[in-house]
């Protein structure tokens, strides 16, 4: 295939040179934007005389056939999606369809391609993770009076709700939210009039191009826009801490649905068995799901490094951000996506009796001795010395008698047993980030009404996101 720069390098291109410098596999997922980054550009030539009408309805017509050529042909041949896209049309629309490429540059050309891309993802980034929160909040509304304990070093620590753990997903969570919202704005930006570094030789409207292709704003260095990946490492950092928070659930979930924790149960249909054991139900969504945040963590070093030390303005180097970025997106949506399902597909089991020699009411006597007068380094000294008596022993903090009790502090009285009520225990927090009923059910709440809230403000990006047959129907007025 005739290449777009042929004029100046006369011989065929060695093989093994076209082979190592062909991008057209991982690009070609970008043929749509490319395409109607290259609608929104005929606009910006027309509107300066260099395409009259005919021509561009020629041009219009001629990109819309290369579109299905793409989407009904497995496609090669060619070095890139920009190639392809200009030799087919050429081919469809005639000769006059050469003038598509004036004062553009595929510099600026990938850079528009990608920032469609990015934007698209983004806004998918955003939708799919208030999936994913609406299945914790519903799953936190359903196990509501769920007492669970919390671990800290993985060792016993206190009591809570099922809810409040779960729900401090949700924050975390919500902190990506906004972090792909402010990726979408990120990369909202218009670079076309760039063209290879130093900007375009002809006085194209971009504000009319900006418009076309729903840019809220335009680049203003066209040194910067060719070079610029940022964008990119946005959005790849996002992806990367969005599958650093699905990686942690899922250990806490693999250790939770352990035999030896039984704090949840999972639903066959998400777990696999072994090939010799019999009896296993294997967890294995979750550790696939620990292992792809592994390769995304992977994917921002190796953008990091892609860019690092990179002189000014182009350079081939930035053609491998592609399989960066797609690497980072596909995987981050596949795991919000499986992780949705998984947590409609979730049971959490209450401590109950299985908190017997745990002594996972201690802190909760320590605060109750506080309150009957001792200091707080004395009382978590007697509770010390308490929880060693009860272990010697071998019985629980409810097998001891109000005798027994008082040998270790005069401030201990019948109320004691009160605070190693479990419930009582969830309800001694006073604050309103803690686990009391009062305040995860107010937390559910805000929940709610956050989720609500990323609807409406998912639907904004959504309408700055342009769409192929309207910019057509504009383009044809
Ligand atoms: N395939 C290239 C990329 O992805 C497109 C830009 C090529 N520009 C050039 N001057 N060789 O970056």
């Amino acid at each position: 295939m005739d290449k777009i720069w042929k004029g100046r390098i006369q011989k065929n291109t060695d093989r093994l040179v076209e082979e190592y410098t062909n991008s057209l596999d991982l690009d070609k997922k970008l043929y749509l934007y490319d395409i109607m980054g290259s609608m929104a550009y005929l606009g910006g030539l027309r509107s300066i005389g260099i395409v009259d009408r005919v021509t561009s309805d020629k041009i219009l017509d001629g990109l819309e056939k290369v579109k299905y050529y793409i989407e009904t042909h497995s496609v090669s041949g060619y070095e890139d999606i920009h190639s392809l896209v200009e030799n087919k049309l050429i081919e469809y629309a005639g000769p006059e369809a050469k003038k598509i490429h004036t004062g553009r540059s595929r510099n600026d050309q990938v850079v528009v391609d990608e920032r469609m891309y990015a934007k698209d993802a983004s806004y998918t980034l955003v939708t799919n993770l208030v999936k994913l929160q609406k299945s914790l909040v519903d799953l936190a509304q359903k196990e509501k009076d769920c007492i669970i304990a919390a671990y800290t070093h993985l060792q016993i620590a206190q009591p809570v709700l099922a809810a409040h753990y779960l729900l401090s997903f949700f924050e975390k969570f919500s902190r990506d939210i906004e972090g792909f919202s402010n990726c979408f704005n990120a990369s909202d930006s218009l670079p076309l009039g760039a063209a290879a570094c130093t900007g375009s030789g002809f006085a194209l409207d971009r504000e009319l191009m900006a418009s076309l292709l729903k840019f809220s704003k335009q680049d203003p260095n066209s040194m910067d826009t060719v070079s610029n990946r940022d964008f990119i490492l946005d959005i790849i950092y996002c992806c990367s801490k969005t599958m650093l928070h699905l990686s942690q659930i899922s250990e806490d979930f693999v250790v939770y649905s352990s035999h030896e924790f039984s704090l949840i149960e999972i639903d066959e249909a998400f777990c696999t068995g072994s090939s010799i054991m019999p009896q296993k139900k294997n967890p294995d969504l979750l550790e696939l799901t620990r292992a792809r945040s592994a390769v995304v963590a992977g994917n921002l070093t190796q953008a990091l490094m892609l860019l690092k030390g990179l002189p000014s303005t182009y350079n081939r180097d930035l053609q491998e951000d592609k399989e960066i970025l797609f690497s980072a997106v596909e995987r981050t949506c596949s795991s919000i996506a499986v992780f949705t399902r998984l947590l409609e597909n979730i049971k959490f089991k209450p401590l109950g009796e299985r908190i017997k020699g745990t002594f996972i009411q201690a802190t909760d006597v320590a605060d109750y001795l506080v309150k009957k007068g001792a200091s707080f380094r004395d009382s978590h000294n007697i509770v010390g010395k308490l929880v060693g008596h009860c272990i010697q022993n071998n019985i629980d903090l409810k097998e001891l008698s109000l005798k027994e009790l008082k040998e270790f502090s005069p401030y201990f009285d019948k109320y004691y047993y009160d605070s190693i009520d479990i419930g009582n225990c969830i309800d001694s927090k006073k604050v309103d980030c803690g686990t009391s009923r009062k305040s995860v059910l107010k937390n559910l709440a805000r929940a709610q009404e956050k989720l609500e809230g990323w609807k409406d403000e998912a639907e904004k990006l959504k309408e700055k996101i342009p769409q192929y047959e309207k910019l057509k129907r504009e383009l044809n007025l």
